[in-house]
């Protein structure tokens, strides 16, 4: 069967391809230790992830996962409430699990790590964008692209996931990303409900949106000032002032939030 190279991520443009029913792709530098831990999770019940096939030559293949994988310019259906909750609950259901996995130890990436992450950690995904997550039948059902994966406290990987999906975002930068018109609190209760978080952790929770922005902020950056085309062109395109925008617009937004949560 040809190779077909399969679009939406950006990390890795053009370098993943499909072939038959494995996914070939650059292999991060710690591949060895993500593989024998998504083995493990899959072994210990959470099949939502890729299977890992092999490791050669910087190149890394894992099984393909049937279904439907929402890419830019995005369709409607991410938009739709169960969309958002089923990635709630799928979150929580690979974070039960991995709380009785051991974590390899391995040089972890840093960028999109938890930065108070403590004693009580799993592996969290930290890259839940709506590109790293496949459906069927409207359902989440499995997460894709590891590779910023890293130790971290579950309400971190939540909060990750949430600042994509809801998304946590003025109106006027959803607009741009086509992601606009959407009720930010009615989404917010929507994955947090799904997920199934206790009241005391939602507003610690509603807490790590401005570490996450940071966290962003200073990934791009950093791949702007090492000379990433892919970066480079997305960030000149974006407002200048777009990281100021989202931290003044959380701070605002703050308590009508909470309200929406519940808090
Ligand atoms: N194992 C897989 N199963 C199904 N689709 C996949 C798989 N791996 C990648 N894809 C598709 O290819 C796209 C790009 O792959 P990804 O590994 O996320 O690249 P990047 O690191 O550039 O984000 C994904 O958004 C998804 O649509
Ligand atoms: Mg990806």
């Amino acid at each position: 069967m040809a190779d077909e190279v399969l679009g939406g991520g950006l990390a890795n443009l053009g370098q993943v391809v499909r072939r038959g029913d494995v996914v070939e792709r650059p292999a991060p530098p710690h591949a060895a230790a993500l593989h024998a831990y998504l083995r493990a999770l899959r072994d210990a019940g959470f099949d939502g992830v890729p299977e890992p096939k092999g490791l050669r030559g910087g190149r890394e293949t894992l099984s393909f996962v049937e279904g439907d994988v929402a890419v830019p310019p995005y369709p409607e259906w991410p938009r739709a409430d169960e969309s958002i909750a089923s990635v709630g609950r799928l979150l929580r259901r690979m974070h039960d699990v991995a709380a009785g996995v051991p974590i390899p130890d391995a040089r972890w990436p840093t960028e999109f790590a938890d930065p108070g992450a403590d004693g009580d950690v799993v592996l969290c995904h930290n890259d839940v964008c709506l590109e790293n997550v496949v459906f069927r039948d409207g359902e989440a059902v499995a997460l894709i692209d590891f590779d910023f994966a890293a130790p971290g406290r579950p309400l971190w990987d939540l909060a990750f996931s949430a600042w994509y999906w809801v998304p946590m975002v003025p109106g006027e930068i959803r607009r741009v990303e086509g992601l606009d018109g959407l009720d930010v609190g009615r989404r917010l209760r929507l994955m947090v409900d799904a997920y199934g978080l206790d009241d005391a952790g939602r507003g610690a929770f509603l807490d790590l949106f401005p570490e996450v922005t940071e966290t962003c902020r200073r990934f791009i950056a950093k791949r702007v000032a090492a000379g990433d085309p892919v970066f480079t062109e997305i960030d000149a395109q974006r407002d200048p002032q777009r990281w100021e925008k989202i931290h003044a617009w959380l701070a605002e937004h703050r308590g009508e939030f909470l309200a929406a949560l519940g808090v």
